[in-house]
C-alpha cells in the first residue's frame, strides 16, 4: 500500500516540487495551502494532488484538517511541514504584528502540524518528521529577526521529536534550504537578491526540486538511521 504525505504549503514553490516529487515516487500526497485558491486549483489539475486549505497557525484548524485528510486518504506515514512566510524588517522596524505572524505560522504551526499526527505514528511504530528550516535559521539574516528565530527553533524541535521518537520507529529531521528560485526569494529587492547570489559559491539559487530530492532520501526507509539531523542545501553559502 502506498505510504500517505502530507506537506503543508505543498501548491507552491518548495513545497508544491516536494509534492510532485513524493507523488512521484508513488506516494499518495495531500497538499495544504492557506489562501491562493487559484494556485491551488492549478497545481490540482496539472499534477493530480489533492489540497486541503487551512491555516497552519491554528492548532484547531490543522486539527481538523489532519483529520479530513486521514479520513480520504489513510494514516499519515510522512509529514513534510514546509509552510512558512516572510516579514522581513529591520529590526528597528519590526511591529510586534510582524513577529507574531511570522512565530505563528512558521514556529507554531511546525507544532500544529506535527503534534495531531505524532500519537498515530507512534502508534503504528513508523513515521518521518521533515521541518523544512533555513539557512537563515543557521547564520541570522539582516531584517529576519522573527524568521531566523523560527528556522533556528526548527532545528531545537527536530533534535527533541528525535529523541523522543526514536524507539518508536519515528525521525524527525531538518533541511536547511539556501536561496531557491521560488517567489519568496524573486520578492526580495533584486539588488539585495544580486548580492546574495554572489555569496554563493556554486553562484546561482538552487532549485525547488534540488530541495525535494532530500525529502524524499529523510523520508525512505533507507534513512531510518538519520535523526534530530540537518541537510544543508545552499550551495554553499553556509561555509562562506
Ligand atoms: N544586508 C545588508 N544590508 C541590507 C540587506 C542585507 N541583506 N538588505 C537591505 N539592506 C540595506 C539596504 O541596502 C538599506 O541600506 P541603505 O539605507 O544604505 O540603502 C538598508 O539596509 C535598509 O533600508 P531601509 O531602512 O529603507 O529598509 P526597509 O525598511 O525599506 O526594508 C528590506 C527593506 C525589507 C530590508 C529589504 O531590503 C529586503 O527585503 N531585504 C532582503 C532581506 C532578505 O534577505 N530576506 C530573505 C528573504 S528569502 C528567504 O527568507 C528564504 C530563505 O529561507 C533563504
Amino acid at each position: 500500500m502506498a505510504r500517505i504525505a502530507l506537506v503543508t504549503g505543498g501548491s507552491r514553490g518548495i513545497g508544491a516540487a516536494i509534492s510532485k516529487r513524493l507523488k512521484s515516487e508513488g506516494y499518495e500526497v495531500a497538499a495544504t495551502y492557506a489562501g491562493n485558491d487559484d494556485a491551488a486549483a492549478a497545481f490540482t489539475a496539472e499534477t493530480g494532488i489533492k489540497t486541503y486549505k487551512w491555516n497552519v497557525a491554528s492548532y484547531e484548524d490543522s486539527a481538523a484538517g489532519i483529520a479530513k485528510v486521514e479520513a480520504d486518504l489513510g494514516p499519515i506515514d510522512v509529514v513534510v511541514a514546509n509552510a512558512g512566510i516572510t516579514r522581513d524588517a529591520p529590526f528597528h522596524k519590526m511591529t510586534p504584528e510582524q513577529w507574531h505572524q511570522v512565530v505563528d505560522t512558521n514556529l507554531t504551526g511546525v507544532f500544529n502540524t506535527v503534534h495531531p499526527i505524532w500519537p498515530g505514528m507512534r502508534e503504528r511504530k513508523f513515521g518521518r518528521v521533515i521541518v523544512i528550516s533555513s539557512i537563515n535559521g543557521q547564520k541570522g539574516q539582516f531584517a529576519q529577526v522573527n524568521y531566523a528565530a523560527t528556522k533556528a527553533g526548527d532545528l531545537g524541535i527536530v533534535k527533541s521529536l528525535a529523541q523522543e521518537g526514536a524507539r518508536a520507529g519515528i525521525t524527525a529531521n531538518a533541511i536547511c534550504p539556501g536561496y531557491i528560485a521560488t517567489e519568496m526569494v524573486m520578492a526580495v529587492p533584486e539588488k539585495v537578491r544580486e548580492s546574495i547570489i554572489g555569496q554563493i559559491p556554486t553562484g546561482r539559487l538552487g532549485e525547488p526540486d534540488e530541495i525535494a530530492r532530500c525529502v524524499s532520501f529523510l523520508a525512505s526507509d533507507e534513512a531510518g538511521f538519520i535523526n534530530g539531523s540537518t541537510i544543508s542545501a545552499n550551495g554553499g553559502q553556509f561555509f562562506v
